[in-house]
């Protein structure tokens, strides 16, 4: 079933991304984690448009239980801000401390997908691999 690869397809992403956070979080110089992030930015591009896009699991939530789209919304809202903050760190137009700030968005990415996951699972009983 389409929808059955669908998932599956961002259970490899989830496990991928995790796996590279994992790696920027147990680095601790900006040296080391520099060269992680371009591939953290096109890794996070590329999951979250298959999360938004046609038949993801934002629209799959919303045709499930349009009651919560405000979820979805704040969801999709954060996708834009880690985007925006992994942006800022390749800019180098930081203002904060770099590996500080590098850290926070990977623990905002593991909570940001244990949340999704919940939702997806509460509203769907499916897991998509997002938490742990
Ligand atoms: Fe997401
Ligand atoms: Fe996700």
């Amino acid at each position: 079933m389409a929808e059955d690869r669908s998932n599956e397809l961002i259970a490899e992403q989830h496990h991928h991304l995790r796996a590279l956070a994992g790696r920027i979080k147990q680095a601790s110089t900006r040296d080391d984690i520099a060269p992680l992030l371009p591939e953290l930015l096109s890794s996070l591009q590329v999951h979250f448009a298959a999360e938004e896009g046609p038949g993801g699991v934002m629209e799959t939530i919303q045709e499930a239980a349009p009651e919560r789209s405000r979820q979805v919304e704040a969801l999709v809202g954060e996708h834009r801000s880690m985007l925006g903050t992994v942006g800022l760190l390749l800019s180098e137009d930081l203002s904060g401390d770099f590996v500080a700030t590098a850290h926070k968005v990977c623990d905002e990415l593991t909570r940001h997908e244990a949340e999704e996951n919940d939702l997806f699972l509460e509203v769907l009983e499916t897991d998509i691999g997002g938490r742990g």
